[in-house]
């Protein structure tokens, strides 16, 4: 286990002036949710997710060092540029502005360069769908390709729990990103190796009913989300039942260690299902209060829970903190379910949009 401070690099044994790295990310679905932090982006409880394989940032990092005979060496700060899908998006910068300062203990050379961060999503900018944990985690994936090149010595094993240290503190459910297929995040007694500041793979067995599985996402509201995460997350500091969503979250974790062991998906669907809705309940009750689901939301759960009732098909649907729906299922059942999802259930997406995806392998590089 990696504390922060093994994070702080001593000293470099490499140079180098220019070049580029590039890195997909992949985005997650959460199954138990990070919902509620403490300082330095340390989650409030435990959380795990599926890593997904389709929806993911791609991103170029170019690197110059800064030349004192050079423009570049005016700035004394960070500098760096921002393209997003191959044009200048200064909307996006003040959040890597405040990336970068959280970081820099940690990769102490950032000044020295300056950096043009060039990137894109594979899945439309308009969805909906939070492109910050695929974001951040490939911008933090770059940044460790430079850091080795400084430091060739490290491990595997110090390359990724850095990256996933790093995205965490671009975005929490980042950390999650950098590695397949499910990944757990949050101190919990019972999983070796888990750590509040990286995620870990899931180091238990997983039953073959979870390989391949889906993940089809529903674009019920593409629009801005209505709160924040950030604000999302900070409305459970004084929160009525926050101490006992947190302990939940610790059982539920526990469930599943069983549950991916077992294959039971039946239990798989409870619990998964259950920490959806109280994550939406958790937002009803703040206050202020939210209601993050649309009519359409659930519209598309009443169905499911009909059409599983009677077809016996171990469909479920999961949420993020926002209106679109995400319905899992294992890949046996693809064909049926994609069938019931254009049926059914397009009517309540928004231009009758949805994305296909599935449980996936984690960052690479390209
Ligand atoms: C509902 O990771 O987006 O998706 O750390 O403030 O960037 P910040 O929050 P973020 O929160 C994600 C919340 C969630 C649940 C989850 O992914 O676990």
């Amino acid at each position: 286990m990696f504390t922060a401070t093994d994070f702080i690099p001593k000293k470099y044994t490499s140079t180098i002036e220019n070049g580029n790295f590039e890195w997909s990310a992949p985005s997650n679905i959460a199954l138990v949710k990070y919902w509620g932090k403490k300082e330095h982006q340390i989650p409030a409880n435990p959380s795990v997710s599926f890593t997904l394989n389709n929806c993911k940032t791609i991103t170029k990092l170019g690197f110059e060092k800064k030349d004192a005979s050079t423009s570049l060496s005016v700035t004394n700060g960070f500098s760096f540029d921002l393209l997003f899908e191959g044009k200048p998006k200064e909307d996006f910068k003040p959040k890597i502005q405040k990336f970068l300062e959280r970081v820099e203990v940690y990769l102490p050379f950032l000044k020295e360069y300056h950096f043009t961060i060039d990137t894109q999503n594979t899945f439309p900018h308009s969805s909906g769908i939070a492109s910050s944990a695929s974001g951040m985690a490939a911008l933090a994936m770059n940044f460790m390709s430079l850091e080795k090149v400084l430091n060739p010595e490290m491990t595997d094993q110090y390359f990724y729990q850095k990256a996933s240290f790093l995205a965490r503190l671009g975005s929490g459910s980042a950390c999650r990103s950098v590695k397949g297929n499910v990944v757990a995040w949050g101190n919990q007694a019972n999983i070796e190796g888990s750590s509040d500041l990286y995620g870990v793979e899931f180091p238990y067995a997983i039953h073959e009913n979870f390989k391949n599985y889906q993940d089809t996402i529903l674009l019920v509201d593409k629009g801005e989300k209505q709160v924040s995460s950030t604000v999302g997350h900070d409305l459970m500091h004084n929160h009525p039942y926050a101490e006992r969503r947190f302990a939940q979250a610790h059982e539920n974790m526990d469930q599943l260690i069983a549950i991916f062991e077992s294959g039971n998906l039946d239990e798989f669907i409870k619990v998964v299902e259950s920490e959806a809705l109280t994550l939406h309940a958790m937002m009803m009750t703040s206050m202020p209060y939210f209601i993050l689901m649309k009519p359409n939301t659930l519209q598309i759960i009443n169905a499911i829970w009909k059409f599983r009732n009677e077809t016996q098909i171990p469909v479920c649907f999961t949420l993020d903190a926002g209106a679109n729906v995400h319905v899992l299922y294992p890949e046996n059942v693809s064909e049926k379910v994609l069938q019931f999802i254009q049926d059914e259930l397009v009517v309540f997406c928004q231009n009758r949009q949805y994305i296909c995806d599935k449980i996936g392998d984690g960052a690479i590089a390209l």
